[in-house]
């Protein structure tokens, strides 16, 4: 049996992916194979998605279009050997924070190799993508690639230099996110609003400055401005913000994860 996909390491970004790739119809779960060395884990993939698992990485390296590597960076060791006898045509796409293109290449010579940072959006096909060309990729499979992650979001093709940052800001985003909004709704219970309200205020308040955002094409202090009237709730409220050093403090927790995806690449 051959599958398009293979996938090794079925852990929660590939699973987001996967899930992204068959509600887009863009694979049959019979053209996909997860390996993983987990027998509940590989039950739960064949449970809940219908495609195929095998307990060897080989079964999954052996697929004639793409190759994911979706295991921790500091898990990277142990699935080079079987990536040793990869197919010429198909390419091996490496979602590993901070492994540098060098190093794949060099642990599996011969591979042609891409670097892509999705973020876990992917699964409700609004992710962003940030792509890095290894040296042997030829024009068919970056269009493979570019195919894949388009069906689950945006797609940028970055210099690789630019990958620990796109990490940092977008792969990691999202968690960011969610605890900046947990404060906000928090914070609407905290003035007296049932918690479900308080919910569905942020939700929308949030989507609704994004799509602000991204239609008129104007900056966040634009929009600032906007809403900031003299003397008004937004000011107090914004007074209160810049004492916390909120700011400065989203700008640290991005350098943080930088700084992170830069040692992790170090050790794997
Ligand atoms: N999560 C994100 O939002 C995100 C975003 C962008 C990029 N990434 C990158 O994606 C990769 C995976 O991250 P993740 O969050 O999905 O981690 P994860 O949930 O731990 O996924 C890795 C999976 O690989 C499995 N695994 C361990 N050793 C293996 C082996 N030898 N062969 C095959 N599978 C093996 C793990 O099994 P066990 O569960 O048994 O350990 C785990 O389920 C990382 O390199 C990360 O940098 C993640």
């Amino acid at each position: 049996m051959t599958y398009r996909l293979g996938v090794i390491g079925g852990g929660v970004l590939a699973e987001a992916l996967v899930k992204g790739l068959l509600s887009e119809h863009l694979y049959a779960p019979a053209e996909i194979l997860v390996s993983h060395p987990r027998p509940d884990r590989r039950q739960y993939w064949q449970d809940t998605y219908g495609v195929a698992v095998s307990s060897e990485n080989r079964a999954a390296a052996a697929a004639t279009e793409v190759v994911l590597v979706a295991v921790k960076p500091q898990q990277f060791s142990q699935v080079t050997p079987a990536l040793s006898q990869i197919h010429p045509q198909t390419v091996v796409v490496s979602v590993l924070a901070g492994v540098a293109l060098a190093t794949l290449e060099q642990a599996v010579p011969g591979a042609a190799w891409v670097r892509a940072m999705p973020n876990t959006p992917v699964q409700v096909r609004a992710g962003i993508t940030a792509l890095a060309w290894g040296s042997r990729v030829n024009e068919m499979q970056k269009q493979w690639v570019e195919r894949l992650f388009l069906a689950v979001g945006q797609v940028v093709a970055v210099p690789e230099s630019y990958l620990n940052g796109v990490t940092a800001l977008a792969g990691s985003g999202p968690a960011y996110v969610a605890a900046l909004l947990e404060g906000l709704i928090d914070g609407g219970v905290l003035v007296g609003l049932p918690r479900p309200l308080a919910t569905q205020l942020t939700l929308q308040t949030v989507a609704g400055t994004v799509a602000l955002l991204q239609q008129q094409g104007i900056t966040p202090a634009e929009l600032k401005a906007q809403v900031m009237s003299p003397g008004g709730t937004t000011a107090a409220g914004l007074l209160s913000l810049e004492t916390q050093g909120v700011r400065g403090w989203l700008m640290q927790t991005v350098q943080a994860a930088y700084q992170r995806a830069q040692a992790l690449g170090q050790t794997a």
